[in-house]
């Protein structure tokens, strides 16, 4: 591993030269409230990390280094929480300092919803409050799929009492939220104004050929003539052609895909060479990448997301179960046009600075951008950024549930490496052998490691004054986390615009731009819900779930147009149900009742079986269908104020069926009772109950992968998600 010193020369993070006037005097640092450190490990091999008596633990930086900077630049992240019986050289309760001033790349590890998303969060909040006392110069990229981060313009008021044992307020923080063109086109201006939010492009003339590959096709490979007819469409828009019709069309240097299903249709020249069934082909998968709503002449660039002095969030969780090609192309500019900008800095000795600020780029769920084996659109990009970007000021913050997965070669880079707590051996394995700093054997052990509690970390650092790793809990956020606001949901109702609406123009909102106020000049009253930060009228909420009943149209169609396209053969109907219910499409079969919950006839119960999918897409797949074919909606959906969970279990190798039977076992034996057995469309939905909570569940098989999500709804959050947490940790 790259054992260098952190570097301070002008690419560096730095902001300003540290005024020696302004040295704090060596008051010693507050420790931590032993009340808020409630996990405390006591492991025996001795602790020995850089310690500046009134700051605390320091990470990524040597000592001569920090001589030098001291506080400055400096990011509070966490406390030590392990104990020691030697109280003298015990460092329980030491807040943890990051340092933010050189380039950094780090790994953030931890099985599902163990706090990695929160850690990144809180880096990021830390950049932003180095901005703000001008001790750092930098902008920070947080590329988010789940929609978990795009809150931290909001100050998290819900802790104030925990964020003042630590010394700390509820803050928000400068942001920009940059969505999907066509979510973001079709959202109310209050709410864009509101949650700072802007639109994503990507122009189609910057994708490559392998580019279209991954947009066009999930495997990532197109037949050979397909791919030389889509080269040759973007040659002939380039260099201008001739329509059937003799009509010239001018060269072009940016298109769109219309643009480009136009050149297909109508360019002399292709006719001739191409068989009608190839350019029908072509021609359905372009309209399919349309309908995205992120590809767009005059695409985002990198200097548009890479600003000094603000985060900017790209979420792309509008683009749903579609996000993973986007995501990887989107990745890969950004990374290469970063790294780029950055090293014309060292050619053309101008100041890097004027072109573009160093750049910290955080990836959550870095292990479907650059897996360990295969590749995909972004994995050389951010491989090379994590190579060479420390040299041009850049840092990298990747973040993943599993270590094992993800590309060694970037992995290895890490100089700082934050585990949240892992289950699987693999990961476990894959973080002792990566870990940059000595691991003591306590926390080898299997039962230590996957028994950290939400939030607690174990920490490792390169430098060498920091010689083995230790344990951390994380601090509370001081903005928002997670997209649990009015804005979440409309972002998931973006989702659900039918395909057919055309790519509209920005600013041809279908809803918004109404008053939402009454005659009286009141905020117009809203529809009962949770938190309704959100001034939306009741129309727009019409509209909204017009949406909704569209989508739900539209996803079967899609599903359809789907399988013809990639020539698969079409999923095939349950065997129950198609005998049952005959040939026709038959929607629904009456719901079964059950006397008893304790006999359940599995015999009538089907998995519904999927072509080869990924893990992702068939969770994904699932998911949707649980939430929203018809039987499993009525149930679950009866008013608009409950709460709502996902829980979502996978398993290889066994049979469908089973599986389910293992999950319905479980949820029975946590005290819900079957409510009913439906059967819709190949899937078979178990409804069952507790008290005023429903549940419904149903299973999907792809080639080994077997996927069963238990959705949980009710009234009382509490419940809901204390029987969610029950639900995850027995199934799991
Ligand atoms: N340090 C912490 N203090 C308090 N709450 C936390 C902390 N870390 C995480 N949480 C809470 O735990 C939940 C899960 O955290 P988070 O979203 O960060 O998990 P994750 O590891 O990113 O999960 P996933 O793999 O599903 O993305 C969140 O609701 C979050 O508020
Ligand atoms: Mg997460």
């Amino acid at each position: 591993m790259d054992k260098r010193e952190p570097s301070d020369s002008p690419d560096g993070n730095a902001g300003t030269e540290r005024d020696p006037e302004h040295i704090p005097a060596d008051k010693p640092v507050d420790l931590i409230p032993k009340a808020v450190l409630e996990y405390r490990p006591r492991p025996t091999t001795p602790l020995e990390l850089l310690i500046d008596p009134s700051l605390g633990v320091i990470l990524g930086r040597s000592e001569s280094f920090h001589r030098k900077y001291r506080s400055m630049g400096l990011g509070l992240i966490g406390a030590v929480t392990e104990s020691s019986e030697d109280v003298l050289t015990s460092l329980f309760g030491m807040p943890v300092n990051l340092d933010l001033v050189s380039p950094h790349v780090m790994l953030v590890a931890g099985k599902r919803g163990s706090g990695k998303s929160y850690t990144l969060g809180l880096i990021s909040e830390e950049l932003a409050r180095a901005m703000a006392r001008k001790e750092i110069e930098v902008a920070v990229v947080v590329i988010d799929t789940v929609d978990v981060f795009r809150q931290v313009i909001e100050p998290n008021t819900d802790q104030g009492d925990l964020l003042r044992k630590w010394g700390l307020e509820a803050q928000g923080f400068p942001a920009a939220v940059y969505i999907p063109r066509r979510a973001f086109s079709h959202l109310p201006d209050e709410v864009k104004k509101r949650s700072k939010l802007f639109p994503l492009a990507i122009s189609p003339s910057e994708l490559s050929l392998s580019d279209w590959a991954y947009v066009l096709e999930k495997s990532g490979i197109l037949s050979t003539a397909i791919e030389n007819l889509i080269n040759d469409v973007i040659d002939s828009l380039r260099r201008g052609y001739t329509r059937e019709t003799g009509k010239e069309e001018p060269p072009r240097s940016d298109f769109s895909i219309q643009d480009m299903i136009q050149c297909v249709d109508a360019n002399a020249g292709l006719s001739d060479l191409y068989k009608p069934a190839t350019r029908t082909a072509l021609v359905q998968r372009l309209r399919r990448a349309q309908h995205l709503g992120v590809f767009h002449p005059g695409g985002t660039s990198a200097q548009d997301l890479a600003v000094a002095g603000r985060i900017t969030i790209v979420d792309v969780a509008p683009l749903g179960s579609d996000a993973d090609a986007v995501l990887a192309i989107l990745t890969n500019m950004l990374s290469r046009q970063i790294l780029t900008y950055r090293m014309a800095w060292t050619d053309e000795g101008t100041s890097a600075r004027e072109e573009l600020p160093p750049t910290w780029l955080i990836v959550d769920e870095a292990q479907t951008l650059v897996p360990r084996s295969g590749s995909t659109p972004a994995k050389d990009a951010i491989v090379s950024y994590a190579k060479l970007g420390r040299r041009f000021g850049c840092s990298l913050v990747l973040c993943t549930q599993q270590p094992s997965a993800v590309s060694d070669e970037a992995i290895s880079q890490a100089d700082i490496v934050i585990s949240h707590s892992l289950s699987h051996d693999a990961d476990i394995k894959a973080l002792q052998q990566r870990a940059p700093a000595v691991m003591p054997e306590e926390f080898k052990d299997k039962a230590f490691i996957s028994g950290l509690p939400r939030g607690v970390a174990l920490v490792f650092d390169q430098s060498t004054e920091n010689r083995r790793g230790f344990v951390m809990q994380a601090r509370p956020r001081m903005s928002k986390h997670g997209g649990t606001d009015r804005v979440s949901a409309l972002l998931e109702a973006t989702k659900l615009l039918p395909p057919e609406a055309p790519e509209s123009e920005v600013g041809a909102p279908t809803i918004g731009g109404r008053a939402s106020e009454d005659e009286a000049g009141r905020p117009a009253e809203l529809p009962g819900v949770p938190r309704p930060p959100l001034k939306l009228s009741r129309e727009d909420w019409n509209v909204l779930d017009g949406w909704i009943r569209e989508y739900v149209k539209a996803l079967f169609e899609r599903q359809k147009r789907e399988y013809a396209i990639t020539e698969e053969s079409a999923p095939r109907i349950g065997e129950a149900s198609s005998e049952a219910l005959g040939a026709a499409v038959s929607e629904e079969t009456p719901s079964i009742p059950f006397e008893s919950t304790s006999h359940i006839d599995y015999s009538d119960i089907a998995a519904r079986k999927f072509g080869a999918l990924s893990e992702t897409l068939l969770e994904k797949a699932m998911e949707r269908q649980v939430l929203y074919a018809k039987s499993s909606h009525e149930f679950l959906f009866k008013k608009d104020s409950e709460y709502r969970e996902t829980v979502t279990v996978r398993r290889t190798g066994v049979e469908g069926v089973t599986f389910l039977q293992s999950v319905v076992a479980t949820l029975m034996s946590l005290g819900l009772a079957v409510d009913s057995i439906r059967h819709t469309e190949g899937f078979t939905f178990v409804l069952m109950r507790k008290d005023a909570m429903r549940a419904s569940i149903s299973v999907g098989v792809s080639e080994e992968s077997a996927c069963v999500p238990v959705v949980i709804i009710g009234p009382d959050r509490k419940a809901v998600s204390s029987l969610s947490a029950k639900v995850r940790s027995s199934v799991r």
